[in-house]
């Protein structure tokens, strides 16, 4: 079959190059907003006294035939329709006869790719922002729950200091926040539109580009025609949006793992997200935290795709960026899962407080707390850190909490500490006392509660 633009050639395409340079396999996914633009391209010709008002009514018709016809499968691609572009137009043209051809006037591929891409993109940033709302409403449920729940806090995987549960949760809220903010950094950075741009320079007939980018309700038409059809920082910019989020997901995922893990037993994950083994009958795996934690390597993939096809290729259009589509498809595809699955597994999780609570108990958790109250009584804290130190080796010495430590023991290590100036310390006393503006005393964790819950009814 004859490609739409073969008029210049004397041969047909190679087979081995067809297949090479097809991109309808992946592309096809693009048919809506393909079909859209079309439609707005047509009115907008119409308006202009470019075509006739019948010609653009009979395009317009012929095309929704189409939409439908591809929707309903009835419609099937191969690989003599090159891309998702040249496909409809000749359809189009099967359809309805000669008015088709008139479709393609003061548009080009190059500009026509992107408008579908953008359009694309900005419908599927709208449903992870959703997915990404719906983890947050998750992450709020668990923190309101377990907002007095007390935890191990770690730094370098070891007992550092006493948290809450909510407070830890808390924290993931926040970095999903704003994963959520930089999605629409992006698209408001996005939202223009590229069609009418044409190949690169523009076109001589009176196109009306305003009207078409209010038509496929964009904020407003591209500044430059040649930046237009050569720009593809907006994918950049999400592939590495989801970059971050995945690392996010993927950090959880960990945590998620080694809390399952008979040694912790800090989490009962629901059954129907873990899997069995084929031939170890007790066990219960973790797979999908497995899973979360290995899928942020595709998706590093995506982001390193793409950047290093765009790396140093020329203005304006080059063929390469025919490649801007498969890995940022697999971006979509993979973090959208992966925040719903997450969400979901999240929202079954069961907190072992009893298995918490007795982990506790190792690590004197309380040493920072303690050694801040010696420097409440005047103890300059460098000092205090130093007596507190002398303490933990003493326990440890005899296996004892700071607790059972004797007033002989404390005076022995320095003469101005005794067990009344110690008061109380035990570890729920700590928790309650860290009210610092986001800390984790369950009233401050409250405050961040109540200025997330509004963040999140806002939307
Ligand atoms: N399938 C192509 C792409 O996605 C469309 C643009 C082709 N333009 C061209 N001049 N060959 O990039």
């Amino acid at each position: 079959m004859a490609s739409l633009w073969s008029g210049r050639f004397e041969k047909d395409m190679d087979e081995t190059v067809k297949l090479f340079n097809a991109s309808i396999s992946f592309d096809q996914r693009l048919y809506n907003e393909d079909i859209d633009g079309s439609i707005a391209h047509v009115k907008m010709l119409a308006e202009q006294n470019i075509m006739s008002n019948d010609e653009s009514k009979e395009i317009i018709e012929g095309l929704e035939i189409i939409r439908k016809g591809i929707s309903s499968g009835d419609i099937a691609f191969n690989v003599d329709d090159e891309d998702i572009h040249m496909a409809i137009e000749s359809r189009l043209i099967e359809e309805i006869g000669d008015v088709g051809k008139k479709l393609h006037t003061a548009r080009s591929r190059n500009d026509q790719c992107q408008v579908d891409l953008r359009m694309y993109l900005k419908k599927e940033i709208v449903e992870i922002k959703e997915a990404l709302y719906y983890l947050e409403s998750v992450i709020l449920e668990k923190a309101q729950k377990y907002n007095s729940s007390i935890t191990i806090g770690f730094t370098h995987m070891q007992h550092a200091q006493p948290i809450t549960l909510g407070f830890m949760f808390m924290a993931y809220f926040q970095m999903f926040k704003r994963d959520i903010e930089r999605l629409t950094d992006t698209y408001e950075r996005m939202d223009m539109c590229p069609l009418g741009a044409c190949a690169l320079a523009g076109t001589t007939l009176p196109i009306d580009r305003h009207k078409t980018a209010e038509l496929l309700g964009f904020s407003a038409p591209t500044e430059n025609a040649m930046d237009s059809v050569s720009d593809r920082d907006y994918s950049l910019e999400f592939l590495s949006n989801a970059s971050i989020s995945m690392m996010h997901l993927s950090r959880w995922a960990e945590e998620f793992v080694w809390w399952n893990s008979s040694e912790f037993s800090y989490i009962a994950i629901d059954d129907s997200y873990c899997t069995g083994s084929s031939i170890m009958p007790q066990k219960k795996n973790p797979d999908m935290a497995e899973l979360l934690r290995g899928k942020v390597g595709r998706v590093y993939g995506d982001m390193m795709q793409l950047f290093t096809v765009m790396k140093g290729t020329p203005l304006a259009y080059n063929k390469d960026f025919q490649e801007d589509k498969e890995s940022l498809f697999d971006a979509i595809d993979t973090w959208k899962s992966s925040i719903l699955i997450f969400a979901n597994m999240l929202e079954k999780t069961e907190f072992r407080m009893d298995q918490i609570e007795k982990q506790l108990k190792k690590g004197f958790l309380n040493a920072t707390d303690i050694a801040e109250h010696f420097a409440k009584q005047g103890i300059p804290f460098r000092e205090a850190h130093s007596i507190v130190g002398q303490m933990v080796k003493t326990c440890e010495n005899k296996n004892c909490d700071f607790e059972e430590l004797t007033d002989e023991e404390l005076k022995k290590i320095d003469v101005r500490i005794s067990k009344e100036l110690l008061g109380d310390i035990s570890i729920k006393a700590c928790v309650n006392a860290r009210v610092s503006f986001g800390g984790t005393a369950p009233k401050e964790v409250k405050r961040q509660i109540m200025v997330a819950n509004a963040w999140l009814n806002e939307i």
